[in-house]
């Protein structure tokens, strides 16, 4: 299923979608779920309406009403491209276990992958990428490190890390979720080699070869850290690095997902999982990676060793 379907098939129930998007337009989000409601009377299994009435029902208040339509949507959406486990989950009405985001992760920067970068850079000050490279270069030189055999940019996006990377690195690879994002990486020629493929599946499939292993604003999509370091340990080099940002929130949880459905760590719970990990830390950040609706979004900044 593609999350670009946005049009029901019923004439009907398209024109009903339309004005209960002018409603919402206009702020009045009450209105617009009552004709949502009568849209999906005569399009029942249009997935893309009930992810649209539960959006519409959270924003007038009614999470009760908001939670009725995620569940039908998740019923509804097979390959998970709505999100809908994750939506329930930001209200406690589900786990959202790991895995349950891939499906939605991936048609989200398929749909993003176009305007990615002026989005994300232009207009919310995405700082991911320099920050991170700014790490490496401090640690470069703690070590005395001149350039990296072979480095892996997990979840490499358009490839914004790749660039800043590509001088230091003799070697470099990209993986990524969305065949979209790869493409727009592909046309620009900073990788050695690109694949479209899930990291944890990626890395599981990988020996000791990388010197340099990245994750610019990537694990902020995976959830629990602990699966994900294990999965990172193997596919390093004794000695090699893992740079990687996190957000950051500062309560008890180790982690837990927002309204953003992005995943937010707490300080301690990394540090842990870093140390239960094998990974010693060499830096440790705490820096704003971007603004999203109008608000700063703080985050961790890491560089991590292997053992020798
Ligand atoms: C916010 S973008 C960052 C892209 C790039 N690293 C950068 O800094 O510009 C997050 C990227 O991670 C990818 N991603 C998220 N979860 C992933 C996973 N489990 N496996 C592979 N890629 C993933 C997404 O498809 C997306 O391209």
């Amino acid at each position: 299923m593609s999350k670009s379907i946005r049009a029901s098939g019923d004439a009907i129930a398209d024109r009903r979608a339309g004005h209960a998007h002018n409603y919402a337009t206009d702020g009045d989000f009450g209105a617009a779920a009552e004709v949502m409601a009568q849209a999906l009377e005569r399009a029942p299994d249009w997935a893309a309406g009930w992810d649209l009435l539960g959006g519409y029902h959270e924003k007038a208040g009614d999470v009760a009403a908001a939670l009725a339509a995620w569940r039908r949507l998740e019923a509804l959406d097979d390959e998970g491209v709505f999100g809908a486990g994750l939506k329930l989950a930001v209200h406690g009405a589900s786990s959202a276990a790991a895995g349950t985001a891939e499906g939605y992760v991936e048609a989200l920067f398929d749909q993003y992958a176009p305007g990615f970068e002026a989005a994300l850079v232009d207009r919310l000050d995405y700082r991911v990428p320099e920050l991170l490279d700014g790490l490496l270069d401090e640690t470069m030189a703690e070590l005395g490190i001149d350039k990296f055999a072979a480095a892996l940019d997990l979840g490499c996006g358009t490839g914004l890390m790749g660039a800043r990377l590509r001088a230091k690195v003799a070697r470099l690879e990209g993986i990524d979720l969305s065949a979209a994002m790869i493409a727009e990486t592909r046309r620009k020629g900073i990788y050695d080699y690109l694949e479209k493929a899930e990291l944890t599946q990626y890395l599981a499939r990988r020996d000791a070869q990388a010197d340099l292993i990245t994750a610019a604003d990537v694990f902020i999509y995976c959830g629990a850290l602990p699966p994900v370091l294990a999965a990172v340990g193997p596919a390093l080099r004794p000695g090699g690095l893992l740079a990687f940002s996190l957000e950051v929130h500062d309560g008890e949880e180790a982690v837990f997902l927002r309204p953003s459905l992005r995943y937010a760590h707490g300080v301690d719970a990394t540090r842990l999982a870093l140390a239960d990990a094998g990974l010693q830390v060499l830096q440790f950040k705490l820096a704003t990676l971007r603004q999203d609706r109008g608000a700063p979004i703080a985050g961790m900044l890491i560089v991590a060793r292997k053992p020798a």
